[in-house]
């Protein structure tokens, strides 16, 4: 069994009281060309949640993380799937190297098993593996108030940062983001170092 089923078992193992009712049965691997055409759906699926903040301009938003992308983050290792007992991904995070940083590009998880621990076993795995890369820092944008963003990345112990003291690339991101719509006095850049 290799180091990834262990953690998913991990997880499925915890005393009752920690448990979230039904947690689901998954286990997290390293992402096959295969799944990629199945992310998108993911990731659609994942951010209905948004509409519960009155975000749903994100729900509604159809654009969903290229499939080049995601190959790239594939091929080198650094994009993480969540599979169910069929091996049918319920969830992925990916990302890569920016300015010598591990950058998460995504996380999303399917809207039927969000708040079941599927994203934090999905951040767990990561930070291990990039941890053991030699990676020494990791970074993120997201939305500050959101309960599934800001606070959430603060208790994995992330810090808002501003992309200015992160330098160029991130502002590049920043850019990218702003001419995409989002709405950037709401967002944040947030680093941990590992
Ligand atoms: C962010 C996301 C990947 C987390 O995945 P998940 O499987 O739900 O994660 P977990 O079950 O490990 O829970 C993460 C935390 O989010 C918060 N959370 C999850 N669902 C929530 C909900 N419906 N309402 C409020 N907070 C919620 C909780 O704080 C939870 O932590 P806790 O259980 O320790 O309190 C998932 O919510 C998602 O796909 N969201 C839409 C896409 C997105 O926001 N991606 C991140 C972009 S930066």
């Amino acid at each position: 069994m290799d180091s990834l089923s262990v953690l998913a078992m991990a997880a499925a193992a915890a005393p009752r009281s920690q448990v979230p009712h039904s947690v689901p049965n998954f286990s997290i691997r390293k992402a096959r060309s295969e799944d990629i055409p199945l992310l998108g759906p993911v990731e659609r699926s994942a951010a209905e949640i948004f509409r519960t903040v009155n975000l749903g301009s994100l729900a509604d938003d159809e654009t969903t993380v290229a499939p080049s992308i995601l190959a790239t983050m594939a091929d080198s290792n650094h994009l993480l799937v969540a599979v169910n007992e069929s091996d049918q991904p319920i969830g992925f995070v990916g990302g890569m190297n920016i300015d010598g940083n591990f950058h998460i590009v995504e996380i999303s998880v399917a809207q039927a098993v969000q708040g079941k621990g599927v994203g934090s076993a999905l951040m767990a795995e990561m930070t291990r593996q990039v941890k053991e890369e030699k990676f020494m820092v990791m970074t993120l944008t997201t939305y500050r108030n959101v309960a599934w963003n800001g606070p959430w990345y603060k208790k994995l112990g992330f810090q808002e940062v501003t992309a200015e003291e992160m330098g160029k690339e991130y502002l590049k991101i920043w850019d990218v983001e702003s001419q995409h719509g989002h709405d950037m006095a709401s967002r944040c850049v947030m680093r941990k170092s590992l």
